[in-house]
C-alpha cells in the first residue's frame, strides 16, 4: 500500500511498524540536532482545503525533521477560488515533481477519491467526518506510552462521534490493538451505524468515566451540526462536560484526551484540560513522531 488513507486500511502489525518507528523517530527528535537526512530525495505537498492548526503544522515539522523538500497549499488562499477542480489542482502540483501528497478535505471519502485519480502516495489528514488516521495513531500511541500498552485498556469517547473523524478512526485503531471502547454522547450525537462497530454505547457519563482506563473527550464541531441534532451548549456541558469535581468523585484516576481544538468550558474545564491527568499536549508532541514514522515507512515503498 502506498498510501494512509484510513485506519481501516491497517491490521495490528502495520500499527506496531508505525508505533515501533515512531520509538525510533521520538528519541531522535529529543536530540539537539532534532533532523535526519533519510528523504533528501522526496517531495511533499501538504494541501489543507479545511482549517487546521496541529495536524497541518506537525506534518510539515514532521517532513522537514526527515529532510523532505516541503510544499504548503491552503485552498483559501488559491486558484480553487477560480473553480479549479480537486484533481486538476493536485495534477498542477504533481506535474512540478511532487511525491507524495498530504491532504485534509471537507469531504468525506476525497483520499480514497484522489488516489484513484492520480499518480502519488496520498495521506489523508481527516476527510470530513469519515476518518483521521493519523490523529488516532498519535492517540493510541499516547495511550501506550502513559500505560504502558493499549491492549486491554477501556477507552470512552466522550461527545459529538456522529461528526467525528478522531472517533471512527480511534474505534478501529483501539480494536486492532484489543482494547475496550465505548461511546458515550447524547443520543442525538451517536451514530445509526455504531451498533455495527461493536463498540459499547452508553449515554450517561458518569457511568462511562467509572468504567473507562481513558476518555478521549471529543470537540463539539459546531460547524458540522444542523442546529436539530444538537442539544443547547448548557445542556450538552451539564451532561457530557467534565470539569475537576467529577473526576474527583470517581473511583480511579482516569486519564482525560482531547484531540483539540478544546473548547474550554465546554467539553472539559481548563482545571481539567491543564491538570496532570490530561496528556493533551503529549498527544500533540508525539504527533510529529507519529506523522515522521508514517512519511517515512511510505517514502520507503516510493524509493523501492
Ligand atoms: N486534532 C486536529 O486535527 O487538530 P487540527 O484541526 O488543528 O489539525
Amino acid at each position: 500500500v502506498n498510501h494512509l488513507l484510513g485506519i481501516k486500511y491497517l491490521n495490528k502489525k502495520d500499527i506496531q511498524l508505525i508505533f515501533e518507528t515512531a520509538d525510533h523517530f521520538k528519541e531522535v527528535i529529543n536530540r539537539p540536532i532534532k533532523k535526519v537526512p533519510s528523504l533528501r530525495d522526496i517531495t511533499i505537498a501538504n494541501l489543507f482545503f479545511e482549517n487546521s492548526t496541529r495536524t497541518k503544522l506537525s506534518f510539515e515539522l514532521a517532513e522537514k525533521r526527515l529532510s523532505a523538500d516541503v510544499i504548503n497549499f491552503s485552498s483559501g488562499q488559491s486558484s480553487v477560488k477560480k473553480g479549479e477542480t480537486l484533481i486538476d489542482t493536485v495534477n498542477n502540483i504533481l506535474s512540478m515533481k511532487v511525491d507524495m501528497v498530504v491532504m485534509r478535505h471537507p469531504n468525506p471519502g476525497a483520499g480514497v477519491f484522489l488516489s484513484k485519480h492520480v499518480n502519488a502516495s496520498i495521506v489523508n489528514a481527516g476527510d470530513g467526518a469519515h476518518e483521521h488516521p493519523t490523529q488516532a495513531l498519535l492517540d493510541s500511541y499516547s495511550i501506550r506510552e502513559k500505560l504502558g500498552e493499549v491492549k486491554g485498556k477501556k477507552v470512552v469517547i466522550v461527545g459529538d462521534i456522529l461528526h467525528s473523524r478522531v472517533a471512527l478512526s480511534n474505534i478501529f485503531a483501539l480494536q486492532l490493538q484489543g482494547a475496550q471502547v465505548m461511546v458515550c454522547g447524547p443520543k442525538t450525537l451517536i451514530p445509526k451505524y455504531i451498533d455495527k462497530l461493536g463498540v459499547k454505547v452508553e449515554n450517561n457519563l458518569i457511568k462511562a468515566l467509572n468504567w473507562c482506563d481513558v476518555a478521549n473527550m471529543l470537540r463539539v464541531q459546531n460547524e458540522r451540526m444542523d442546529i436539530s441534532y444538537f442539544p443547547s451548549t448548557r445542556e450538552y456541558t451539564q451532561q457530557f462536560g467534565v470539569n475537576k469535581d467529577l473526576l474527583n468523585s470517581l473511583n480511579k484516576e482516569i486519564t482525560i484526551m482531547h484531540p483539540g481544538p478544546i473548547n474550554r468550558g465546554v467539553e472539559i474545564t481548563s482545571d481539567v484540560a491543564d491538570s496532570k491527568q490530561a496528556i493533551i499536549l503529549d498527544q500533540v508532541q508525539n504527533g510529529v513522531a507519529i506523522r515522521m514514522a508514517v512519511i517515512y515507512l511510505l517514502a520507503s515503498k516510493i524509493k523501492q
